[in-house]
């Protein structure tokens, strides 16, 4: 049988604020549920395609969040900030409520492709090692680059602090100064050490692509989405970014 909860149990674990607030709404008739004010907060509903609003504002209920975000340039990916304002504050407050968490962080600096979620598990696997997740980045660099420098790229350089030399998965030229480097690991500052290693520098980084979720192009730089249900079970294919990782080739 269906899972049903209260309404005001439903709000609250949706990180709508303490039960207390939550009945305050509902009792205000500030609470919609599928099309119709529901003023008892004991009201019980079945929590699959839910769908309510919140002072007129939409809302569907979610088990567990999965989102994207087109992270700008001068925002941190950490709650506590210290230079620049919070990637969650472009989030709206009831999933920062719920303690969603960047999958991989980005530099200050770095835009695109951000994963977000609230499921523990997911980003415990997302973020392991183990679970080798290809990543897209498109490189500017400072200098035109050379065929011998991104070669070198793909043959392995070697990082101060690492044991052996790490190569790029791809690296696809898109023009003298632009490149399309796939990178399996997520090591601090990679693209941009590689970058160095090889004495050019990286002037601009935005990751296009995780496994094979792209950034949207209709997704404006500081907006987020829902993951839909095909992106999420592609991440989830423990077979296939095994497949995608095989099947990157060296140019
Ligand atoms: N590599 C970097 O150098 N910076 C990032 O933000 C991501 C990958």
């Amino acid at each position: 049988m269906a899972k049903k909860l209260p309404l005001e149990r439903i709000l609250h674990n949706q990180g709508f604020g303490a039960r207390k607030f939550c009945r305050i709404l509902i009792i205000n008739e500030d609470v919609t549920v599928n099309g119709e004010i529901c003023d008892d907060p004991s009201t019980e509903f079945e929590l699959d395609n839910l769908s309510y609003t919140i002072k007129g504002e939409p809302w569907e209920y979610r088990e567990k969040s999965y989102l994207m975000l087109h992270k700008p340039s001068n925002f941190e990916c950490s709650h506590k900030t210290q230079h620049h304002p919070t990637i969650y504050s472009l989030l709206p407050h009831p999933l920062v409520v719920r303690d969603v968490q960047c999958i991989g962080r980005l530099d200050e600096d770095t835009t695109g492709l951000i994963l977000i979620s609230d499921d523990g598990q997911f980003i415990h696997r997302m973020s392991s090692p183990k679970h080798k997740v290809p990543k897209v980045y498109e490189v500017t660099c400072k200098h035109a680059l050379s065929d011998e420098q991104i070669a070198h790229i793909l043959r392995g350089v070697q990082l101060v602090d690492e044991d052996a030399p790490i190569a790029a998965l791809a690296c696809e030229r898109i023009s003298d100064f632009v490149i399309h480097m796939t990178l399996a690991e997520g090591k601090y500052h990679q693209v941009k050490r590689m970058i160095a290693a090889i004495s050019n520098r990286v002037e601009g980084l935005k990751r296009i692509q995780i496994g094979d979720v792209k950034l949207p192009d209709d997704l404006a730089v500081g907006k987020w989405r829902w993951l839909s249900e095909a992106e999420l079970a592609s991440l989830n294919n423990t077979e296939k970014i095994k497949l995608l990782l095989a099947a990157n080739i060296k140019y």
